[in-house]
């Protein structure tokens, strides 16, 4: 029996197939590098020693994921497979909401003719929105404010429903905070196209000199130093995650949510300290506009996980900006090696 890891070549699906594979699960990877490189299953394949079966298939192809049913006994899933920028998906919501949302549909009834009704979903602290309060739980009101996160949380009542109408299925829908760090080995890590959206890519891309300086998108927020708190997690913490509620839906029949964080939020100053501590570099920073959309302060409950699926994140601060400076010095240039890249002072990559 195996598992079907959708979007598995991804920066947390990539790290998930790691543990998995530790862990001793046949795992058969789907991914149709939309936003990957074959190359990170090389090197799952070497932090690992082991071996897994891998099909090119995008979820919109609705015939090549029945094959990958037929060819394999699949036992249960974990969805990775999203694309998932922000600022994208306003420029082009019918693609986001045709890849997530029809490739999910795809996904479950695949998945529902083959009998497979176990599924651990990738959903994100974005259906939320603009919470009232922090610490958020689970039963906080969602409202996600851009197309990106409402396929996360159209996505959640899509499968709600399905429980609803079949019992038999058993769900976990897991809302991610902020994943950042890297394996150990230094052999996979994130390596997001173009200009980096998220903090931790750009402040390491900075470190490293592919980027002039960070932008710091406001310093008015009610945090201690007026810039925006966030609850970084570490990925492989995060994959954990998975395997624990992995177990969980196989044991137990429902759909629940869980917040996956750590309980603890760190502001931009302060990610830029810790960085600059593990890393040795300085990481040049002006303070500009909040970024349109952003919300203030946010972290996680993440009492839940620990109650229901025995999970708690344990890698600290420091343990998760030495591994994402491990993986950034091992490869400035991601899993493209070859590429021979630098930066002007407008942060304009131009080959040399
Ligand atoms: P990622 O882009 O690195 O990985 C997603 C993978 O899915 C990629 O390898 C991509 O090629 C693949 N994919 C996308 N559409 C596909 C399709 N139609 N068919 C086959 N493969 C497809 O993203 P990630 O950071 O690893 O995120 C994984 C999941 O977690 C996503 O669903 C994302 O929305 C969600 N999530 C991510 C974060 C984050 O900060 N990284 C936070 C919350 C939720
Ligand atoms: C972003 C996404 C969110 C997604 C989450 C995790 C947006 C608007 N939201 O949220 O949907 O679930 O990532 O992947 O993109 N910051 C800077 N300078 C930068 C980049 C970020 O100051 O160059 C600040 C932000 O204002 C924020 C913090 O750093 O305060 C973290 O930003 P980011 O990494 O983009 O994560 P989120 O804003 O939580």
């Amino acid at each position: 029996m195996g598992l079907l890891i959708t979007g598995g070549a991804g920066y947390i699906g990539s790290h998930t197939c790691v543990e998995l594979l530790n862990a001793g699960y046949h795992i058969v990877i789907v991914d149709n590098f939309s936003n990957s490189k074959p190359e990170s299953l090389n090197r799952i394949r070497r932090i690992t020693g082991k071996d897994f079966t891998f099909y090119n298939v995008d979820l919109l192809d609705k015939d090549g994921l029945e094959s990958i049913f037929y060819e394999n006994e699949i036992e249960a899933v974990m969805h990775f497979a999203g694309l998932k920028s922000v600022g994208e998906s306003v420029a082009l919501p019918l693609r986001y909401y045709l890849n997530n949302i029809t490739g999910t549909l795809n996904l479950c009834e695949v998945m529902k003719e083959h009998g497979v009704k176990q599924l651990v979903f990738s959903s994100s602290a974005t259906v939320y929105g603009n919470p009232d309060s922090v610490p958020i739980d689970e039963g906080f009101t969602l409202g996600a404010t851009n197309p990106y996160g409402r396929t996360k949380q159209m996505i959640e009542e899509i499968l709600s429903d399905l429980f609803h109408s079949d019992n038999e299925w058993s769900i976990a829908l897991l809302r991610y905070f902020n994943p950042i760090g890297a394996h150990k080995s230094g052999l996979i890590g994130e390596d997001p196209n173009g200009i980096p959206n998220n903090l931790m890519p750009f402040i390491s891309q900075v470190a490293v000199g592919k980027r002039y300086e960070l932008n710091v998108f406001g310093d008015n927020y009610p945090s201690r130093d007026g810039t925006g708190v966030r609850d970084y997690i570490h990925v492989v913490d995060l994959a954990i995650g998975h395997i624990k509620a992995l177990k969980k839906v196989l044991e137990t029949k429902g759909v629940d949510a869980y917040n996956l964080g750590t309980g603890i939020g760190y502001s931009v100053l302060e990610m830029i300290k810790n960085f600059e501590k593990v890393s040795g570099r300085k990481i040049p920073c002006k303070i500009v506009d909040p970024r349109p959309g952003d919300i203030g302060i946010c972290y996680a409950n993440p009492v839940k996980a620990k109650e229901e699926l025995g999970w708690i994140a344990y890698r600290g601060i420091e343990e998760m900006c030495e591994d994402t400076w491990r993986w950034q010095i091992n490869n400035p240039n991601g899993y493209e090696e070859h590429a021979n890249l630098t930066i002007t002072n407008n942060n304009i990559i131009q080959e040399v």
